[in-house]
This record gives C-alpha cells, structure tokens and sequence, in this order.
C-alpha cells in the first residue's frame, strides 16, 4: 500500500459504534471488572485508546512496532536520555535544536553524562569521536536551523559497531519522506507539534523504535515519569497526520521555489536547503528523503546587528514566531529565538549568525510567499543604520 493510503487505513473505525473518526476517550480511569481485571486500560497515564491509536499510527508511519506519544517534543528528548547513566557519552550533531542542547548542558551533564558535539555531516567526524563510552549518537537531519544533511545509512553503521545506539531526531524529515528505521536507526524522534499535527494547535512528541525491548524500557520511563499526549491532543495529532503526506509535498515543492528565489537575490549571501543542488550533502538527501520539507534559512549580505531583525518585521504573509511545520507560514531569527539558549560562541561555530534567518513554508501560494520576502528583504536594506542598530 502507498503511503497517502496506509495513512487513512492504519486505524480500524471504532469497534464500538463504528465510528470512522477514532473517539476521545476523555477519561482519567476505567472501570475494573475484578481488581487487575480490565479491558486493557486502567488508568490514562499508562495507556488511553485514543492516544494508542495515535501512537500505532505514528509506529505504522515510521515503520516500527512501538510508537509512544508524549507531551511535548522535549518530553519524548528527556525519556530517551533517561535510558542512560553517570558516566556515560553522547555524541551529537554540533546544531541541534537550542531546547535539546539546553538539556544536555544542564539537566544531563548535571547528572554526570557528557556531549561531544560534532559536525555529523561528515561521518569521518562520528568515527573519530566514538569510544567505548558512546552509549548513544543523536542525530537530527535537516538539522535546525541550519538544514545541515548527515548519512543515517554510514552513521547507523559507525554506531552499530561501537555498541551505540542512534537516535534520528526526524522532526524537519517527516515519516511520509525519510524513514531512519528503515535506514538503520534505532530509535526515531519527533516534536509532534511540528509537521505531523501540523496545524500549529498542539504541542506533543514522539518515539518510534523497531526494538520491543528498547520499546518497553522507554514506555516504563515515560508511565513512571508521566509525561503522556492527553486524549485531545492525540485526536489531534491523529487528525493532522492525515493529511501530513498531501502538506508535506505541497509545503516541499513550494519551500524549493522560495530556496530558488532566495538564491539569485543580490542581498543573500546564501542559503540552506536541502533541495537546492549547491547544498553540501544533496546527493545524500536525494538517497535518503523523498522531499526536503519546508524548512529554509539564510543569512543576508548585510550582516549589521538587527538587519535580520528589520527584514522579520516587514514580512506580511511570514508570521514572526517560532516553531514550524504549520499551515501557515512563520519565520524567525534563531540566534535570539529559537537558539538564544545556545552560547553566543557554540552558536556562530554551528553557523548561526545575528544575521540568520529561518522560514518555514506553509500552504500558502509559493508566488505570495515570494513577493512577501522580495518586500521584506528591500525593507530592510533600505533601514538606517539607527534603526538597525535599534532593532
Ligand atoms: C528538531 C526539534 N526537536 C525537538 C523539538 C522540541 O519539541 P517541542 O517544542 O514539541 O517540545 C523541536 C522544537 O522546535 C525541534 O525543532
């Protein structure tokens, strides 16, 4: 079955009234029929049937056996690194996602694990930094916010071998383009609350493994920890991911023809993505994703303290705001948003400079999205000084 059709079909309608939309079942417990005696379901922190349902269609999604729904993306991020212990190592991708590495340098190294960011695009950089000691190598590809592409294929292989296990966080490649399962990775990771749910309505996150027993060490942490997807939000976020194979192609095609324009613009300097034949690593990309999503960044010409931050402000269609993946488009400036957790210096040498700037591409006609950024762009290159240095 292709993908659009396995997407529609993963869930059986309700078995109950046959319901072709899978019910929220807004309930904190269930009913017994004997102590320990149950349908299945005793109390929604450890499992609710809405958001199983979500949960076997986000493991149909990524070709797994085990899908777990979590409250947020960073929740899912907490329950992974909880697998580890005192001691150990994480090998990770050098511009992770700020949320991520803010609990890596704190909450994680503070209980005595350490982090040794690399460039994973180059898997020689992986090879060389793994030892013994590397429980777990963390990837995100495209990364965010500056769509760097690593090899799932070569790094599963690197971890394989050395013992790790390797975390694909897939949130910017979405299930319906890039499977890293299917490539070699052991566990996959999503903010729920970007491409799948879609919509810019919910928060939540998601783990993905093929392993049963990986499955259940993560499920024990999150039912003994508590940080599950409530009912609603799985309704939700099952809603959203029903249409996440028609966004998706839609929001590619058009981020391509904005990456496109962006490029021949005189007051770029350059710009990622993926699709884009000058991008470092397209031919991996081209192996590995079916599209590349609607994520672009760029850094302008004009590198003046604020000159970013006039172009943010005179978008019309771009609404400023972090996060991504929804219908509507937003865009904002990572070294003061999205990535302000991230020291100044880890920051620049990931390449995230004041000057950079991250969209992310929504339904909207790629011709609007065009001429609102040619707007926005000549805006700002024609603010003063004052007004930049005021930004
Ligand atoms: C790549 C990536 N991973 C994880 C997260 C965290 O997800 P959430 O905001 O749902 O907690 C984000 C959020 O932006 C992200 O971009």
């Amino acid at each position: 079955m292709r993908t659009e059709t396995r997407l529609l079909h993963a869930l059986p309608h309700d078995p109950l009234t046959g319901a072709v939309s899978v019910p929220i079942y807004q309930t904190s417990t269930f009913e017994q029929e004997g102590p320990g005696i149950n349908k299945g379901f005793d109390y929604s922190r450890t499992n609710n049937p809405t958001r199983q349902a979500f949960e076997q269609l986000l493991a149909e999604l990524e070709g797994g056996t085990r899908g777990i729904a979590f409250s947020s993306g960073l929740a899912a991020v907490d329950a992974v690194l909880k697998l580890l212990s005192a001691g150990d190592e994480i090998i990770a991708v050098d511009d992770i996602y700020g949320g991520t590495y803010r609990a890596l340098h704190t909450i994680y190294n503070w209980l005595g694990i350490t982090v040794k960011h690399v460039d994973t695009s180059d898997p020689g950089n992986v090879l060389e930094a793994i030892t013994p000691k590397t429980k777990l190598v963390w990837l995100e590809t495209p990364t965010n916010p500056t769509l760097k592409v690593s090899d799932i294929r070569a790094i599963a292989s690197i971890s394989k071998a050395s013992g790790a296990l390797l975390l694909v966080d897939n949130t910017f490649g979405s299930p319906v383009a890039q499977q890293p399962l299917k490539l070699g990775a052991d566990i996959v990771l999503h903010s729920i609350t970007k491409y799948i749910a879609g919509h810019s309505d919910v928060i939540g996150g998601g783990i993905v493994v093929r392993d049963q027993e990986l499955g259940e060490r993560i499920k024990y942490i999150q039912n003994a920890t508590g940080a599950v997807l409530g009912p609603q939000d799985s309704w939700l976020a099952i809603r959203g991911a029903q249409t996440l194979h028609l966004r998706y192609e839609r929001i590619s095609r058009s981020a391509q023809q904005v990456a496109e324009f962006l490029q021949q613009h005189p007051a770029v300097a350059g710009v990622n993505y993926p699709g884009l034949r000058t991008h470092p690593n397209h031919l991996v990309a081209r192996s590995q994703s079916a599209a590349f999503g609607g994520v672009i960044s760029f850094w302008l010409k004009d590198d003046r303290e604020g000159a970013a931050v006039q172009l943010v402000k005179h978008t019309r269609l771009f609404t400023l705001a972090e996060s991504l993946g929804g219908v509507k488009s937003l865009l904002c400036v990572p070294a003061r948003m999205t990535h302000a957790s991230v020291p100044r210096e880890a920051r620049i040498a990931a390449g995230i400079h004041d000057s950079l700037v991250r969209i992310s591409i929504g339904l909207e006609h790629p011709d609007d999205l065009v001429e609102d950024l040619a707007g926005a762009i000549s805006a700002a290159e024609n603010c003063s000084v004052e007004q930049t240095l005021h930004a």
